[in-house]
């Protein structure tokens, strides 16, 4: 009865020691892969962002061909800069990450904004985790659309506070209708995207100093 029971014991371990193996193989043999799905998947949003919706064969050749990957210096810190440009690599963009607390989890995404950085090209959310039906509203393009075309400059010529509340009339400059039946996750994309700007706020302003 031992020795059956240090057999079994052995294959056991044995069983485990295989297949720990080829899971771990498994993982490290998907991470480039996945790596760049994650990649692809930034890259698809970046695009979102300013309306293009690329197919996904073409979305590496096509990033490549329109956006330019800058970091701008902000207060000492590093921040990324897709600016995207069009056939005489004039910039016709600016795209820049926005992130914050969500009611389930962080939201992840970007801001588009048009040459003069006055205006809101587009918005896309690539990551969050409210939930389907109400919070996860936020990645449809029936609210992101609602985000286009507000202006982030105020009647004095300073930083808008951009507005995420119910009722808002579409041709309101600086504010958004909120998503009915989630007030948390529409204030917390409100805070995120104000955040945003703020802190892109000196390079915002050099862009509207040239315009
Ligand atoms: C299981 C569950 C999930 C919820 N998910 C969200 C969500 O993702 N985003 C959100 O804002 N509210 C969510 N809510 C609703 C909030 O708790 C709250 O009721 C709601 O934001 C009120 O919105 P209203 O004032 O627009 O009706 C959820 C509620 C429950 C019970």
């Amino acid at each position: 009865v031992v020795a059956s029971a240090r057999a079994t014991l052995r294959f056991a371990a044995v069983v485990s020691a295989v297949l720990g193996i080829v899971v771990a193989v498994t993982a490290a043999a998907l991470a480039p892969r996945i790596a760049r799905n994650v990649e692809l998947e930034r890259k698809r949003h970046v695009l979102a962002a300013i309306g293009e919706d690329v197919p996904r064969a073409l979305l590496a050749s096509r990033y490549q061909e329109i956006v330019r990957d800058d970091i701008v210096v902000l207060a000492g810190t590093p921040y990324p800069v897709h600016r995207v440009v069009d056939d005489h690599d004039r910039t016709r963009a600016y795209c820049v990450p926005i992130e914050g607390a969500g009611l389930w989890g962080p939201i992840r995404g970007y801001l588009a904004l048009d040459a003069d950085a006055t205006r809101v090209l587009g918005v896309t959310f690539h990551e969050h985790r409210e939930t389907p039906g109400l919070g996860a509203q936020i990645e449809d393009r029936s609210w992101t659309g609602r985000w286009v075309g507000k202006s982030i400059v105020d009647e004095r010529g300073g930083l808008a506070q951009l507005r995420v509340v119910r009722g808002a009339r579409p041709d309101d400059p600086h504010a958004v209708d909120a998503i009915s039946g989630a007030t948390i996750t529409s204030r917390a994309v409100e805070s995120l995207v104000q955040r945003g700007l703020e802190r892109y706020r000196p390079f915002l302003e050099e862009r509207w100093r040239r315009r």
